[in-house]
């Protein structure tokens, strides 16, 4: 690594520094890398907005958030961290405020005695993502000759793939890809980058891990929560955008992917790419039978009223937007031919898991009976949250005459390791754009790939009225119709619980 590089102290610049993201989420993360005394010697936060505050307003709005929003307990560095926290207003839109920016950042760095060494992150909405790093560069922020200079970027990265297209055009005008840095949240997550140590540093898995012996692979994300108060951004975007773009397929790539041939971040970036160009292509006219779109409808939780997703606050009350999502599609390539993989994700499900269930072929001859094909098939079930573990379901011999065959569970659940925090998924990826690694970042050609995938199903459901969106009582297990997407009659979705270990049971709300 060049000598410059290895400096990491820096200015971490905000944008959209009043906004949800960063008090919920970015500054209780940057507080718990402080604590651990993650963060370098010399370090600024800078945020900025629209909003005018004055510095003292921001530093005591951030260590309410801190307080509210951060897992770490002890706040007693809290005082000194947001005394590392600036503020400035800005107009977005204005080249004007960039120059001023400028001098701010150069003014901050004098007093801190801190290089160009800056990062810079868009909290913002997604329709700012071209204007601020044009006009960064326009001012010459983008260059490294006193520093390096990061951009992070939140989802989404465009809306379809031919704004993708563009703002990586745009983009990569001023910027090298290796500075900029997408954020997939999901990718944060410990339990998630678990998949990568799970399959790669077990020999039991990998002779298993294809088509072989592999039936089926089923990925779940369900949220209990509607859209709150994010309909204006929810509403243009839906589930298809919102989830499975970007978290879902990530996580497919993570399981699909062939072995890297180290953790070098190209190596592990470059298979997940080529998971995402083996996507068996979807043809328009198959979108209703692969496809299968939602939307919660008003219903009873535990005795009260919810609403529909067209009565909350800002939706259109005639919105076409799907808050399910469900789908089957293949990976053509030597290891998965063959092998259906289905994905589903929805708001006002039953309950907020999130796990990934390889479903395992049954032996080639039934010696001991067995009620079904699901009862026969072994089941690993890695849970990403949450109760954050894995499980593997075997038969074994019911005690006592004959051979009677019951499933059990071996289960691992993070929360044994009672001496292991698992950290926020925010505090990791803000960590990595310090240290420079993009290991947990998508690269560009990754998101064209996959808004190329998706493109026919967002089409069809944009242009052909015919395709059904169904409705879905809020607190149920989607629409019916996605049942029918496994065509084998005689295996069905799992319907995993809050809890690991008891998904069989009665499910709390
Ligand atoms: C975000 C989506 O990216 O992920 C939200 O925009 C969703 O709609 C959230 O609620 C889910 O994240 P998590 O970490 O709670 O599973």
């Amino acid at each position: 690594m060049k000598e410059r590089f290895m400096n990491t102290n820096h200015i971490y610049v905000i944008f959209g520094a009043s906004g949800d993201l960063t008090k919920r989420k970015l500054i209780p993360a940057l507080y718990s890398l402080y604590v651990q005394k993650l963060l370098p010697e010399k370090f600024i936060i800078l945020g900025v907005a629209r909003t005018k505050i004055n510095v003292d307003e921001f530093r005591e709005l951030m260590l309410e958030s801190i307080k509210k929003y951060g897992d770490i307990t002890d706040l007693s560095e809290a005082g000194d961290f947001v005394k590392n926290l600036f503020y400035e207003t800005i107009q977005y839109d204005e080249l004007n405020s960039y120059n001023i920016l400028k001098e701010k950042l150069n003014e901050l760095r004098k007093l801190k005695d801190i290089n160009g060494n800056t990062i810079f992150y868009l909290a913002t909405p997604p329709n700012l993502y071209d204007v601020i790093p044009l006009n960064l560069a326009k001012v010459g922020l983008n260059k490294e000759d006193d520093g390096w200079k990061r951009l992070i970027i939140e989802k989404p990265f465009g809306y379809d793939l031919q704004s993708a297209l563009q703002l990586k055009e745009l983009l990569l005008r001023d910027w090298e890809e290796e500075q900029i840095y997408r954020i997939d949240h999901y990718l944060g997550k410990e339990t998630v980058q678990n998949l990568l140590v799970t399959r790669f540093s077990n020999g039991i898995f990998e002779p298993l891990w294809n088509r072989n012996y592999i039936h089926h692979i089923e990925i779940t994300s369900a949220e209990n929560i509607g859209v709150e108060n994010r309909g204006g951004y929810y509403d243009n975007i839906g589930a298809l955008r919102d989830m499975v773009q970007n978290h879902l397929l990530q996580i497919v790539g993570l399981i699909a992917m062939e072995p890297p041939s180290s953790l070098e971040p190209l190596s592990i970036r470059n298979e997940i790419l080529k998971v995402f160009q083996s996507l068996r292509p979807i043809k328009i006219d198959e979108v209703s039978k692969i496809a299968i779109r939602g939307q919660y409808t008003e219903s009873i939780i535990n005795n009260e009223k919810v609403k529909g997703y067209r009565e909350e606050k800002n939706i259109n009350p005639d919105s076409k937007t799907e808050t399910y999502v469900a789908i089957k599609f293949f990976i053509d390539n030597w290891r998965w031919g063959g092998v259906p993989f289905y994905i589903r994700t929805g708001k006002r499900l039953p309950t907020r898991v999130t796990e990934v269930v390889i479903h395992f072929k049954p032996t080639p001859h039934f010696l001991f009976s067995r009620n079904n094909l699901q009862e026969a098939c072994n089941k690993l079930i890695l849970r990403i949250q949450p109760d954050e573990g894995m499980l593997l379901e075997i038969g074994i011999k019911i005690p006592g005459q004959g051979f009677n065959v019951q499933n059990i569970d071996l289960d691992f659940k993070y929360s044994e390791l009672s001496h292991q925090r698992i950290p926020e998924a925010y505090e990791r990826l803000l960590y990595d754009t310090i240290k420079g690694d993009n290991t947990l970042f998508a690269r560009t050609e990754e998101v064209i790939a996959t808004w190329k995938f998706l493109t026919p199903i967002l089409e069809a459901w944009q242009n052909n009225n015919e395709i059904p969106l169904y409705g879905y009582p809020a607190g149920t297990w989607g629409p019916k119709e996605a049942d029918k997407l496994i065509e084998d009659g005689k295996v069905s979705w799992r319907f995993p619980c809050r809890n690991l270990t008891n998904s069989n049971l009665y499910c709390e709300l």
